[in-house]
């Protein structure tokens, strides 16, 4: 089970004179179960590459298939969720509870079993769901994106999609969201997280794909991302290629301060320097 892209390719305003190809022979895999980071810099096509992913944008030529389902196929409404980049924009209802309720029931479910399901989705997110009859609108931009992702949730999906998730976050609300990624990842549902500042993701990225110009430029592990990117790495890994391109014989496929401090320390010892030099 796995999305399949496959030679996907899109222009913004084909046929006219503002055409303009966003994504260029894409082709990718995501398995079930994978936690995947989409990095690239802005207008590098993320977000055009994964509204394909729910049909919002149709491909011009290649294709996008979810568990063997081509993309744009209403059945796939509650395998695939997608978070937009504004998921504030996401939401309507008058209170949490219409918002989060709206998709679980168009699909059937009513009275204690949708209850359920809505404080069952609030919880997921990280969320208390004693906050169901207020308005989301009322909540902060942090909270609205988990109430947005909540909507998502209550669907049940099997992969979720999120585009840009922590940018605008303050450092508490970005700590909550990823570890609500973790556990959501954890609990058996594959993540794809479109991000232009990966430092948040890489350590726990079981694949990334980078973008650049619309193409795929390098799709492999974090630790060989690290390895083999020139630019677009976290400050930390930076550090640690400056160290070895000054002749220092250390590590670079490094994400944490805690691992940097470590190899350092290592290599050192390694040359005779004790603690207190
Ligand atoms: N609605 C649009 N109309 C025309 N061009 C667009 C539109 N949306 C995006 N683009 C262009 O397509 C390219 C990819 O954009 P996008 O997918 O938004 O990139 P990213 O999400 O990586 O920042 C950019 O050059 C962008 O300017
Ligand atoms: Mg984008």
């Amino acid at each position: 089970m796995s999305i399949e892209v496959k030679e996907l390719e899109f222009f913004y305003n084909k046929g006219t004179s503002l055409e303009k190809k966003a994504l260029d022979r894409v082709s990718f895999s995501v398995r079930k179960g994978e936690f995947v980071l989409i990095a690239g810099g802005i207008g590098s096509g993320k977000s055009t590459l994964i509204r394909h992913f729910n049909g919002l944008l149709k491909p011009h030529s290649g294709f996008v298939t979810v568990d063997g389902i081509y993309s744009g196929d209403k059945n796939l409404r509650s395998k695939i969720g997608l978070l937009m980049q504004y998921p504030q924009r996401q939401l309507f209802g008058k209170t949490v509870f219409e918002d989060i309720s709206f998709g679980p029931s168009n699909f059937g479910l009513e009275g204690d079993a949708l209850k359920e399901r809505v404080n069952e989705a609030l919880i997921l997110a990280g969320l208390n769901p004693d906050i169901s009859e207020i308005s989301p609108f009322s909540l902060s931009g942090g909270q609205m994106r988990l109430v947005a992702l909540a909507g998502v949730l209550s669907m049940k999906p099997e992969y979720i999609v999120l585009d840009e998730p922590t940018s605008g976050l303050d450092p508490d609300n970005k700590i909550s969201l990823l570890s609500t990624l973790k556990k959501l990842h954890s609990s058996g549902i594959s993540v794809i997280v479109v991000s232009h500042q990966i430092d948040d993701f890489l350590p726990f990225a079981d694949k990334v794909i980078l973008l650049k110009k619309g193409s795929v430029a390098f799709t492999g592990s974090s630790k060989e991302y690290l390895c083999s990117a020139s630019s677009q790495v976290p400050v930390i890994t930076s550090l640690m290629k400056d160290m070895k391109y000054r002749g220092f014989d250390v590590a670079v496929d490094i994400f944490s301060v805690d691992e940097a401090f470590n190899e350092i320390t290592r290599v050192m010892r390694s040359k005779g320097v004790k603690k207190d030099e």
